[in-house]
This record gives structure tokens, C-alpha cells and sequence, in this order.
């Protein structure tokens, strides 16, 4: 791990050095891509600023609450455009079903080829949610057939299983897991205990948003896989930012938001669903049944702006120049920066796992004395840094989520005004 100075001194000679690069988006894809596998080691402050000057965020701010949605790289932004005049520069219909089609057959086959898996199984939907409550909802369940989850999942996905609670006399199990887990066994056994005979579903976080605790996502594939139970993982904060491949999950179903890790337009998502699973699985909105086996039917929403879906292209050249391997590298060294600086202050408390397997670059912590939400209002309120503040029934914290536009200044100003607060407390 780089000592606190070096990355500093680092961070110098960016800012010096980086007066010589353009800031102009086509050039910094081309600096990043060419900087070569050397180069973007987790303290390379010249590479990193290559990252920062690709987003055209108001650096007056601070971002730590890169969880709940990212801004787009200007690459990004720009194709949406582009895509958006053209939409309303030709007959829409002409560009919306003729134009639109192949090209976004593109972007789900290159979205296939970067995570390992078969175009033919890749769905491009809005967001996690909907790509989740496809499953949640498109899977027949009968009365009295169990779900099962944490309660750490997403409320909204909850929400979805508490609705076929009411509606179909379905049973929705779900259990604690601890805050936080440093054991795969455990969490592995967590599961395993409750799956009974009538167990139907489960629903698994890759990455958990409260905490930025990781999942052993193939071991519970795998316990599903024996027994014949699908399971469903909600990757929203995983996908784009832990570097994996969907096929080496082995899971049934992986639905994840492209607008959070990889920084596509807000409004992204993608569904993954095992080519024998899709005939067996309902799509959201009807479709025709010629398409009783195609992944597109997924996708019928009826009429839709595609510049979002098409610009998906311009994130993933970002995420390609960038390198998922180096951009995980670099969010858990951010991470591992802030919890430097944090741990010896009295009462500090990591709400996320330390192990590596366990743990990604979210991360969440309480400090015994001040609150949380007293914290956030304060950092945004006089200084303009925006953290979350997470509540759940079993704890609460402050989660942080750096982004690979974050400086190592940003998160050391953040860390010093935390040390203040705790050392002389909030004003009321
Ligand atoms: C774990 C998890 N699942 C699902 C979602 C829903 O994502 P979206 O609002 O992009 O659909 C979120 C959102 O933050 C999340 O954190």
C-alpha cells in the first residue's frame, strides 16, 4: 500500500504534469488507452488525472456519493446529444426503427464480449430495478413458495417481493447478516440454513449499498444450482467496479444499473439471464410469442429515447481506456486512504469488511458521539461535500463513495473535517 506521503507527492506532480495534457475528450481516451499496461497503478496521480479531466464535474464540490448515481464522462454526455439531435433531426420513425436497431445490437454485443458471456443472453434495460423485477416478477411462484434474502437488500427489491407477498401468498424469508461479515463460510452457511424444500427463489446482493460488503456470489450460485433454485444477483454496485466476468459467476440472473460504475447516461441497465432460463422467465410488458426464447423480449417497453441505450458505447470505450482491473485498483486504494485517516480517531467504527474478498471500494463508517445524518447535513451544508447517510434497523453510518475522479486531496479534506467534527462536534 502507497504511504499517505507518496501518494500526496504523487498528486504534485499530476497537477504539474497535467498542464501539458488536452482536456478534450477524444484525447484523453486516447492518452488513457495509450498509456499502456505499466502505467495506472492505484498512486499514478498522472494517469488518474487523465480520469478526472474526462468528467466535467464542478470540482467547487466534492462527490462522495458516487453510489447513488455517477455523472457521465463528457464522452458520454456528448454521444447522448448527438444521438438525441439526430432523433429529431430525421423522421423519428425512420431513425427510431431503422436506424436505432443494429446499432444498438452493437452495444449489447460488445456489452456480451467485455463480461464473458453470449450476446443472446444480455438484455439492455432502464436500471437495476427494472432488470431485477423482471426476474422477481417474470418467475412463476404458487402460494406458500419461499424467497429468499437479506435484509440488507435493496428496499425496493423487497418492496417487489413483498407485493407477490400480498398479491400471490408467496413467503418472503429474509434473514441479518453481520455488520460487517469477514467470513465467505459464513455468509455461504447464511443462505444455505434457509433454503427448505419450498425455496423457489434467491435474491443476492453482489455488493451490498449500505456497507460495501461483498458476497460470495458463485458459492450461492452454486448452492442454488445444486438444488435447482434460480438465483437472481442484484450487481448494481458490483458490475463496473468489481473486475469479474459474468460467466464466472455461474448465476442465473444478474441484473445491474450501468448509470452507477459505468458511468453510461442515467436511465442504463443490463439484465444477464442463462440462455435456458429465459423462455421460463415472464418479461415485464408483454411480448410477442415468436420471442418466447429471444433476450430482446425483455426489452419491449414500447416506445423510448435510444440515445441513452447508444451512448452505453462511449462508457465502455471510458471503463476499456481505463482498465476494470486498474479502476478497482484504484477505488479500493481511495477507500483505503479514507480509513487511513479515519481509524485512530476515538470511537471509529468500519461498518464494511477489511477482508479483500469481502470488500470494494464503498465503504461506510460510524464514529461513536456523532450522528450520521447530523454529519452529512453539516459536510454538504457549510463545506460542500456530499456523503449518505445509510439507516438501517440493525445500524447506521456514513457511507463513502469516491469515484475515479476523486482526488486524494478531496478525500483528505474530507478526512480532516471529519477529525474536526469529532474532536470538537457538530454545531447544533
Ligand atoms: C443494491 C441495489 N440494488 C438496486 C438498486 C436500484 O438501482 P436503480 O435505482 O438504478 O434501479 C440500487 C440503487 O442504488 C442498489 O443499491
Amino acid at each position: 500500500m502507497t504511504s499517505r506521503r507518496s501518494f500526496i507527492s504523487g498528486a504534485g506532480t499530476a497537477i504539474v504534469a497535467g498542464a501539458a495534457f488536452s482536456a478534450s475528450a477524444p484525447s484523453v481516451i486516447r492518452e488513457l488507452t495509450q498509456a499502456g499496461s505499466h502505467r495506472g497503478a492505484p498512486d499514478d496521480e498522472d494517469f488518474w488525472l487523465l480520469a478526472q479531466q474526462a468528467f466535467t464535474m464542478d470540482r467547487s464540490v466534492v462527490n462522495l456519493n458516487n453510489g447513488g448515481v455517477s455523472p457521465a464522462p463528457r464522452i458520454v454526455q456528448e454521444s447522448m446529444k448527438r444521438h438525441l439531435d439526430e432523433a429529431n433531426s430525421l423522421p423519428p420513425p425512420h431513425v427510431l426503427w431503422s436506424l436505432v436497431p443494429p446499432r444498438r445490437e452493437a452495444v449489447r454485443s460488445r456489452l456480451a464480449g467485455a463480461w464473458g458471456v453470449d450476446a443472446e443472453e444480455v438484455a439492455i434495460t432502464r436500471n437495476s430495478s427494472e432488470s431485477l423485477q423482471i426476474c422477481q416478477f417474470g418467475i412463476d411462484l404458487k402460494p406458500g413458495d419461499e424467497v429468499l434474502t437479506t435484509n440488507q437488500d435493496y428496499p425496493r427489491m423487497l418492496n417487489t417481493f413483498r407485493q407477490r407477498e400480498a398479491r400471490e401468498g408467496v413467503k418472503l424469508i429474509t434473514f441479518s447478516l453481520p455488520v460487517p461479515c469477514e467470513s465467505e463460510d459464513e455468509i455461504v452457511e447464511a443462505y444455505a440454513s434457509r433454503i427448505t424444500p419450498r425455496t423457489r427463489m434467491i435474491l443476492c446482493c453482489h455488493v451490498i449499498n449500505l456497507t460495501g460488503q461483498v458476497l460470495p456470489v458463485r458459492r450461492i450460485a452454486e448452492l442454488g444450482s445444486a438444488r435447482g433454485i434460480p438465483v437472481v444477483i442484484d450487481g448494481a454496485h458490483a458490475f463496473a467496479n468489481l473486475h469479474f466476468s459474468l460467466d464466472e459467476l455461474q448465476c442465473h440472473y444478474y441484473g445491474t444499473s450501468l448509470h452507477k460504475w459505468l458511468f453510461a447516461p442515467i436511465g442504463t441497465g443490463l439484465l444477464y439471464v442463462r440462455r435456458d432460463r429465459i423462455e421460463h422467465t415472464w418479461p415485464l410488458m408483454a411480448a410477442d410469442e415468436k420471442e418466447r426464447a429471444d433476450i430482446r423480449k425483455f426489452e419491449q417497453i414500447g416506445t423510448h429515447p435510444a440515445a441513452n441505450f447508444l451512448a452505453i458505447a462511449e462508457a465502455l470505450t471510458f471503463h476499456e481506456a481505463l482498465g476494470g482491473a486498474r479502476k478497482e485498483a484504484r477505488l479500493r486504494a481511495l477507500r483505503a486512504r479514507w480509513i487511513d485517516h479515519l481509524q485512530d480517531v476515538p470511537g471509529f467504527r468500519l461498518n464494511s469488511p477489511r477482508a479483500q474478498v469481502l470488500s470494494c471500494g464503498l465503504g461506510n463508517f460510524r464514529i461513536d458521539g456523532l450522528e450520521p445524518a447530523k454529519l452529512q447535513s453539516w459536510l454538504w451544508e457549510k463545506h460542500r461535500i456530499l456523503v449518505t447517510t445509510i439507516t438501517h434497523d440493525e445500524f447506521s453510518g456514513t457511507r463513502v463513495t469516491p469515484s475515479v475522479y476523486t482526488t486524494p486531496a478531496e478525500i483528505d479534506r474530507f478526512c480532516d473535517l471529519v477529525r474536526q467534527a469529532a474532536r470538537h462536534g457538530l454545531p447544533e
